[in-house]
């Protein structure tokens, strides 16, 4: 098995909840496509996808539900799932005997991977532009407007345009996001 493969087996449990198990294949297909024109390792770009939201699982639904989408959320309980990823992943990236120093980004990558706002690396931003891309499919799509039920499709679509510009840092990324934006309408 590749390592790769490997690593989402063992993160598998972890990605149970949240859809994570539809998110994870996804954004790891955006990762690649982005890694074919952009700057970045795959070597670390890949189980930083893998394994970036994994501390998802130490929350129940509720607290997972104040943590995270456009409306008000809790920082604390949004801190926790990263804190808790950190803690997962470094025991899943040392079962596996990855290189000690590629570890090390991948975990700083995902130490802060919602609440750090900037890149810290060029696969850093190739991270967040992967993981921000599942908004835009009709996975991503129809899995927030069954947790946000108040939420629209139209008011949902006019949120993600508005972000384009400011949530990726990659021209791929953007470009990519727009193609799906435009799939969604029609
Ligand atoms: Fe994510």
């Amino acid at each position: 098995m590749n390592i790769y493969d490997h690593i989402y087996r063992l993160a598998l449990p972890y990605l149970l909840t949240r859809s994570n198990e539809i998110h994870i294949p996804i954004s790891k297909g955006f990762a690649k496509t982005i890694l074919l024109t952009e700057q970045g390792d795959p070597e670390v770009v890949i189980p930083a996808i893998i394994l970036h939201d994994v501390g998802w699982s130490a929350l129940t639904d509720e607290m997972q539900l104040q943590a995270f989408g456009a409306g008000v959320v809790d920082k604390d309980l949004n801190r926790m799932h990263e804190v808790e990823g950190v803690k997962i992943a470094e025991r899943l990236l040392e079962e596996v005997n990855y290189n000690s120093q590629k570890a090390l980004e991948i975990i700083n990558i995902i130490d802060k991977h919602d609440s750090r706002l900037s890149a810290i690396s060029d696969n850093d931003r190739i991270v967040k532009d992967a993981d921000k891309l599942y908004r835009f499919t009709s996975e991503g799509l129809i899995f927030y407007l069954d947790w946000f039920e108040d939420v629209s499709f139209e008011e949902r679509m006019a949120w993600l345009t508005s972000k384009v510009d400011s949530w990726f840092f990659t021209e791929t990324a953007k470009t990519l996001a727009l193609k799906e934006l435009e799939e969604r309408q029609a």
